[in-house]
């Protein structure tokens, strides 16, 4: 039947209830009066027969049994969609997206979304609430894990690159589930890193740096936005009319845009809506289509639409969204749309998807340091595998759907198959909670750190100190790590670290004591095998930070595309020239900056030269960049090209990548990386929020803001 026909034929009531979705556990309950947190929502049975979507359903059987419910009481027969927060992998979990990011590599992305999106839909999903795309600079806010860092065109890169994985070549496939991309927008500049808290950026500043990413997950086929929590600039998000006209006016996005969980109901909370019948009537308006767990659009549109503050063409026009998602999907024709929960179990976990997974995790990873301590040898004598990360299986990060802690590969299990467990020796040494004090562990730690041939610290913060309302004052090494790894590096100095974590850490201390620190992230169901791979060189480091790491929490917000300021003193050491922007305790500088990370081959760059030194409008202007793998790994390199537009007429930063290629080298290899340039690679917002390059000098740079190897100066005509 065709939409528009459908849509004549429903009620007032059953269009509101396709503007809904609830948790599935509404519709398990045996019981068919609603308990526990879902009891305020105040639902009525027939408003339940009418919902038209559900989340956090985690099985195709769970899924089949609530569909079957539904379509046995709909005479229209309408699916229900189901929607769940498959964000880095479903059972089988790939590193948490900003180590994803940091791998700067589409292509794995792509896979580990395609795998992932295999296993959700043969579970019963039909949608994730992915990608997030949210611009972040403040390590101290938890929900930068989930972020692509803080570089919009990386961002931007990566999130393309889930969508194309998650939707494959047809939304109907059985392998295939649409996407929600989020939080709309400028969440992650909540003040003080504080999730939820409120946010205040420019109109300029949001154009340049937080909405961008968004356009890029548009434009590359995201199905759904999802509006963010916090008030921005005094209104917050689901009802913000800046964000409304950009999405829906400027964009022209006519899909579906759903709230957040119960972020209708949370206007009355942010104090801008008297009661739910106001909430409904300025969400609603704001065209957002779809209220999730609140219960406003089911208690009050009916009246709002009969009082003519909402037309039913307003209504027809949401639902009409709403159920040309469905159809996208192929629900009307598979309202399972290929669900089986068979075919499920034998994805999860199969050794295509681990392999995938370890893979994923190799090319996350991040080398922060390596004074020649790794790889280590594989034919080593001993080891000691020291840490409160050593031995955990809790390693798989926030948001890791139905993933299983007890499946996820520990840093010890890894290691032991590697080399074999007679030449490891563990000792865990200390906890890894912000106030556990215990050092009883240490005596035996260095005991066994002194005896063994080299030393491996597993370091790091719990998988829940990041993620959702997960946020933190102090970045640095909960507890006593970092007073356990200098023990442990005055044993033997022969000691790396690898580090866990869902945020950028203040690794100032650690990075005095130890010779080598590998970054993991938090790398999912393999990570123990790809942390003994890198450790042993069996895979090579290529990973680049996609998030600067700052020297101290105090520095927090520190990212890499700042601008200049009138009194510029850029440190390395707690160095203040008074009167100058600095600190008198503390560099200004990260410990390691965006772009940041190293390999155990050695690359040099030969030169970098450009095809003219002037660039006019409708020109283009080709970079190549000659590098060579001299050392004696085959390895990846991520060529980056920066670019500082040293006068405009508004502030802009000291530098901004413009362009990036990975690429493979064999030991002894030489290639040439080509980027063409045009004027619209370097345009940015004025002061009026308009898009706009200027005539003047640029300076292109290469390497990454810790180092650049060669800086070229054009004119821009
Ligand atoms: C959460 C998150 C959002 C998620 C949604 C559904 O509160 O903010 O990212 O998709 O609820 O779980």
């Amino acid at each position: 039947m065709e939409i528009k026909e459908l849509i004549q034929k429903m009620t007032l009531h059953q269009k509101i209830g396709q503007l809904t979705q609830y948790n599935a556990r509404v519709f398990l309950n045996d019981d068919s009066v609603i308990t526990g947190p879902d009891k305020k929502l105040k639902l009525t049975d027939e408003d339940l027969a009418t919902v038209g979507s559900v989340l956090n359903s985690f099985s195709a059987d769970d899924m089949k049994k609530i569909q079957n419910q539904h379509l046995a009481g709909d005479p229209l027969k309408i699916p229900i969609i189901f929607m769940l927060d498959v964000i880095h992998g479903y059972r089988t979990i790939y590193p948490i997206p900003l180590g994803m990011a940091c791998s700067f590599e589409a292509e794995i992305t792509e896979q580990c979304a395609r795998m992932a999106a295999a296993e959700a839909a043969a579970s019963g999903v039909q949608v994730t609430f992915a990608p997030m795309v949210d611009y972040v600079k403040d390590a101290r806010w938890g929900r930068v894990m989930e972020s692509g860092g803080e570089e919009p065109l990386l961002t931007g890169y990566m999130a393309a690159a889930q969508i194309r994985g998650f939707h494959g070549d047809d939304l109907t496939g059985d392998s295939s589930i649409a996407t929600c991309v989020k939080h709309f927008a400028a969440y992650g500049a909540a003040e003080a890193g504080r999730d939820y808290n409120m946010a205040e950026c420019s109109e300029r500043e949001l154009r340049q740096f937080y909405l961008p990413a968004f356009k890029a997950a548009i434009d590359a086929g995201a199905e759904m936005v999802m509006p963010a929590f916090e008030a921005l600039n005094g209104v917050p998000a689901t009802i913000n009319p800046f964000l409304h006209n950009v999405l829906r006016r400027e964009w022209g996005f006519d899909k579906v845009v759903i709230s957040d969980y119960n972020a209708i109901g949370e206007l009355l909370k942010h104090g801008v809506a008297a009661d739910e019948k106001d909430a409904a009537l300025q969400a609603f308006s704001s065209e957002c289509d779809m209220e999730m767990c609140s219960a406003s659009y089911f208690h009050c549109l009916e009246e709002l639409v009969r009082e003519g503050a909402v037309s039913e063409e307003q209504i027809d026009r949401a639902v009409e969204r709403v159920l040309r998602l469905k159809e996208k999907l192929g629900l009307f024709e598979d309202p399972y749309h290929g669900a089986d929960g068979k075919k499920a179990e034998a994805l999860y976990l199969c050794e295509k998807h681990r392999e995938l997974a370890k893979r994923a995790a190799t090319k996350a990873a991040v080398l922060l340091k390596n004074d020649g301590v790794l790889p280590f040898e594989e034919n080593i004598g001993s080891v000691a595998l020291i840490g409160p990360f050593a031995d955990e299986h809790a390693i798989k990060g926030f948001w890791s759907c139905a993933g299983r802690d007890e499946e996820t590969v520990t840093v010890r299990q890894g290691v032991e198959a590697l080399l074999g467990k007679n030449k490891v020796r563990f000792a865990r040494g200390c906890g890894y909670t912000w106030n556990d004090e215990d050092r009883s562990g240490f005596d035996e730690a260095v005991r066994i750190a002194k005896s063994a041939d080299a030393v491996i610290l597993c370091l790091g913060e719990p998988q829940n100190y990041s993620g959702e309302g997960n946020c933190r004052t102090d970045i640095g090494l909960p507890g006593v790590q970092e007073e356990l790894a200098r023990l442990v590096a005055e044993a033997n100095p022969n000691t790396a670290a690898i580090i866990f974590n869902g945020r950028p850490l203040a690794l100032t201390g650690l990075d005095r004591h130890i010779s080598a620190i590998l970054d993991m992230w938090f790398p999912g169901t393999e990570g123990g095998n790809a942390a003994a791979e890198l450790l042993f060189g069996r895979a090579v480091p290529s990973g680049k930070l996609a998030m600067s790491f700052p020297r101290s929490s105090g520095q927090c917000p520190v990212y890499y595309n700042h601008t200049g300021t009138a009194r510029p003193h850029w440190t390395t050491e707690a160095e203040s020239r008074g009167y100058a922007s600095d600190y008198i305790d503390c560099g200004n500088l990260p410990l390691y900056s965006f772009g940041h990370g190293l390999s155990y081959t050695e690359f040099e760059y030969i030169e970098m030269t450009l095809s003219a030194d002037t660039l006019a409008e409708g020109g283009e202007l080709t970079v190549n960049i000659r590098i060579k793998n001299a050392g004696k790994f085959a390895a990846d390199e991520v060529v980056q090209l920066y670019m500082r537009d040293p006068v405009a007429s508004v502030v802009r930063p000291v530098q901004q990548l413009v362009a990036f290629k990975k690429t493979g080298l064999a030991p002894g290899e030489e290639k040439t990386v080509s980027f063409t340039l045009t004027p619209e690679s370097f345009v940015f917002y004025d002061t009026a929020g308009r898009l706009t390059h200027e005539k003047g000098k640029i300076i292109l740079m290469t390497g990454c803001p810790d180092h650049y190897y060669y800086k070229e100066e054009i004119e821009l005509l």
